[in-house]
């Protein structure tokens, strides 16, 4: 198991160290032949460099290794996050990791800043991860000037689009989920929206077991803070589900708790937690690891040691439960300290 660990900026090295410490703590106890192979990519390397990633390492990175962890790419120093862009777009366009798996589930209802939660609010997002607004299609004409144009082109394909949508109502049939929503804009964005609904409405055809609706991504965020556990499965586009993933986080506990898994089946994939470098309280060590260290929990399911990626899910919820927490979740302790406990706790060793 060949996992390699870009730390990235900000709050990424110290919730990637909270994440790895607990990581080896599982391996350990399961004995699996895990092997890490740090990668000095971000924003660091960068100023320092001015190098973002070559090919060849991306080919490296994805060649040399079953997955990867990313802690997050983001700093103010780099103009225009070009290295963000280059790392971790690159990375998901290159090995066309087209589903972006984000679930978000309410572990304790104390953790929701909703002030009825329910407490069976547990939804995953299926962002389509290699299209839409991401491409990097349109340009700049007459830049500068009071006649600039900038144009950012959505692009859908047909063959993208039912990619993604299979693979949701695919995990959604495997995982014993009743419900599938398509969110869209198909009011106002018309082509694509035709696309999407029409592709939806054929997939979905062949799961007849499975409850199917559609929502406009403006009602929908309206509806994830009004009634977020009427949502099992949610299958969007890219930008919509980059939003609505942040409030799907939010509402079941916060943005420092959300994983998320860049995957193509059968494949290479990363995985990142949904945050990003929380400039605000980077280099304090307050950051909330459980973003991270669920990232773990999926990829240890990635690589097919579901008893692991369990030991490390119940350690989470009894770390929630009974363990030390981030001031983000009203507790007083460092990252270092709430991965640290899950170490020794997944470990048996006694904990304070
Ligand atoms: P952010 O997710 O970094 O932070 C948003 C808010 O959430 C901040 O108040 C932050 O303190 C808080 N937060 C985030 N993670 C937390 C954690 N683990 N524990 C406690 N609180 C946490 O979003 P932003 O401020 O919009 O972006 C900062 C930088 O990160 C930008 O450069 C952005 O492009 C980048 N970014 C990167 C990724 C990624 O690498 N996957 C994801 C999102 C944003
Ligand atoms: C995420 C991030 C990225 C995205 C940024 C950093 C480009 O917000 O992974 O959610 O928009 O995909
Ligand atoms: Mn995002």
């Amino acid at each position: 198991m060949k996992v390699a660990v870009i730390d990235g900026d900000g709050i990424g090295p110290e919730v990637m160290e909270a994440a790895v410490v607990v990581l080896e703590a599982v391996a350990a106890r399961h004995r699996l032949p895990l092997r890490l192979h740090p990668w000095d990519l971000g924003a660091e390397r960068y100023l320092r460099e001015g190098v973002t990633i070559t090919e060849a390492e991306r080919d490296r990175l994805v060649g040399e290794h079953d997955a990867a962890l990313l802690g997050a790419l983001g700093d103010s120093r780099v103009p225009g996050n070009v290295h963000a862009r280059d790392i971790l777009l690159g990375l998901r366009f290159h090995a066309d990791l087209f589903i972006n798996f984000r679930p978000c589930r309410l572990r304790l209802p104390a953790l929701s800043p909703l002030r009825d939660p329910h407490p069976a609010t547990d939804i995953v997002f299926f962002r389509e991860n290699t299209e839409g607004l991401y491409t990097g299609s349109g340009g700049s004409f007459k830049t500068g000037t009071p006649d600039e144009v900038a144009t950012e082109i959505s692009l859908n394909t047909c063959k993208g689009v039912e990619r993604i949508v299979r693979a949701a109502f695919e995990y959604a049939e495997r995982s014993g989920r009743k419900r599938i929503t398509l969110v869209d804009k198909a009011n106002a964005l018309v082509h694509e929206g035709a696309l999407w609904r029409r592709v939806f409405a054929e997939v979905g055809a062949g799961f007849p077991g499975i409850a199917q609706d559609a929502m406009y991504v403006d009602a929908m965020a309206m509806d994830l803070v009004r009634r977020p556990q009427r949502y099992e499965v949610v299958v969007t586009s890219n930008l919509f589900g980059d939003i609505l993933s942040d409030l799907g986080a939010q509402v079941t506990g916060g943005l420092g708790m959300a994983p998320s898994g860049n995957l193509h089946p059968g494949s290479w994939a990363l995985f990142e937690p949904v945050h990003g470098s929380a400039p605000d309280i980077a280099g304090r060590g307050i950051a909330n690891p459980l973003g991270a260290v669920g990232c773990a929990a999926l990829l240890l399911d990635h690589l097919g040691q579901p008893d692991a990626a369990a030991d490390l899910e119940g350690c989470i919820a009894e770390s929630l439960r009974s363990g030390p927490t981030t001031p983000d979740l009203g507790g007083a302790s460092t990252t270092r300290e709430v991965g640290d406990w899950m170490a020794r706790r997944i470990g048996g060793l006694p904990v304070p």
